[in-house]
C-alpha cells in the first residue's frame, strides 16, 4: 500500500503517525518546529488524507506494515517512531513486528491495553454510523473530546482545524480503522522487553485516554520517561506545540 506522506527537516529520522480519524496535518506544528533537528516523515494512514481508500477492516498491524513499507521506500533503515493515540497503537505494532526499524519510541496520548467489550461495541457503532449516516454528525462531539477544555475555549482556530480534518476523512477510513482498533491485542507485555529509549507524553486533561494509563505504560518501559503537559487534552502536539517540541528535541538529543 503506497501511503501519501509529507516530509520536512534534516537530522534524526522521525516518523509521525497520526491518530483517529485524522491525517498528517495533525503534525504541522512539528513539521515546522522540529525541522532543524529531525528528518520527519508524516504519512496519511490507509483510508485517511490522500492515501488510498480503505475497505473492510484495517488492523493496527496493517497500518504498521504500510508505514514500514514507506520507510523502506525512503531508504530509512531506522527511525524514532512517534504516534499519537491510534498512531501509538500503530507505533507499538511496529515495535513488536518490525523492531529493526525502531531507534526510539514516542508514545503520545495512547495506551498499550486492548479494548474491553463495551469499547469494542462502541467501535462497531462508530463504524456503522459512519458508513450508513456519514461522519458529519459525529464530528462536533468528537472535537470536544479531542481538545482539552482550555484549548477549546482559548483557540477557536484549533477547533476549526481539527473539525476540518475530521470532516475530510472518508467514512470508509473511519469504519475500517475503528474496526481495526477493536481487534488490537494487549501490547502491555511487549513494553518490558523494549530496550530502546521511550518517551511517553500526555495532557493532564486528556478526556479520551486518562494520564493514569500513560503512567502505567511508562512504569513497564525499562527506558521510559513520562511528561504530562498541563492544561492540555488529547492532542498534546497541537494544543501545546512549544512544550511538546521542547521535550521531543531534548529526547532526540539525549536519548537517540
Ligand atoms: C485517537 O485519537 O486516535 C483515538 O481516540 C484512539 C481511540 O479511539 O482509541
Amino acid at each position: 500500500m503506497e501511503l501519501h506522506y509529507t516530509e520536512a527537516g534534516e537530522g534524526v529520522p522521525l516518523v509521525l503517525i497520526h491518530g483517529f480519524p485524522l491525517d498528517h496535518a495533525l503534525w504541522q506544528p512539528q513539521l515546522e518546529g522540529l525541522s532543524r533537528v529531525a528528518r520527519m516523515v508524516a504519512p496519511d494512514l490507509r483510508g485517511f488524507g490522500k492515501s488510498p481508500q480503505a475497505s473492510g477492516v484495517v488492523s493496527m498491524e496493517d497500518h504498521a506494515g504500510d508505514v514500514v513499507e514507506l520507510l523502506d521506500r525512503l531508504n530509512i533503515g531506522e527511525a524514532v517512531v512517534c504516534g499519537l493515540s491510534m498512531g501509538g497503537y500503530v507505533a507499538l505494532a511496529i515495535a513488536e513486528l518490525f523492531p529493526r526499524v525502531v531507534k526510539g519510541l514516542i508514545l503520545c496520548n495512547t495506551r498499550s491495553v486492548a479494548d474491553d467489550g463495551p469499547a469494542r461495541r462502541m467501535r462497531e457503532i462508530t463504524a456503522l454510523r459512519a458508513l450508513e449516516g456519514g461522519t458529519a454528525e459525529m464530528v462536533p462531539g468528537m472535537v470536544t473530546k479531542l481538545l482539552g477544555p482550555h484549548s477549546a475555549k482559548a483557540v477557536s482556530r484549533s477547533i476549526n482545524l481539527v473539525s476540518d480534518m475530521l470532516l475530510r476523512q472518508p467514512a470508509t477510513g473511519w469504519a475500517a480503522s475503528s474496526r481495526g482498533m477493536a481487534e488490537r491485542p494487549d501490547r502491555t507485555p511487549l513494553l518490558s522487553n523494549l530496550r530502546i529509549p521511550a518517551l511517553v507524553i500526555t495532557g493532564r486533561d486528556d478526556a479520551l485516554i486518562p494520564p493514569a494509563e500513560s503512567e502505567t505504560m511508562t512504569a513497564h518501559l525499562p527506558k521510559g520517561r513520562l511528561v504530562v503537559i498541563p492544561r492540555v487534552g488529547h492532542l498534546t502536539n497541537l494544543e501545546a506545540p512549544e512544550a511538546f517540541n521542547r521535550v521531543v528535541k531534548e529526547f532526540l538529543a539525549t536519548a537517540c
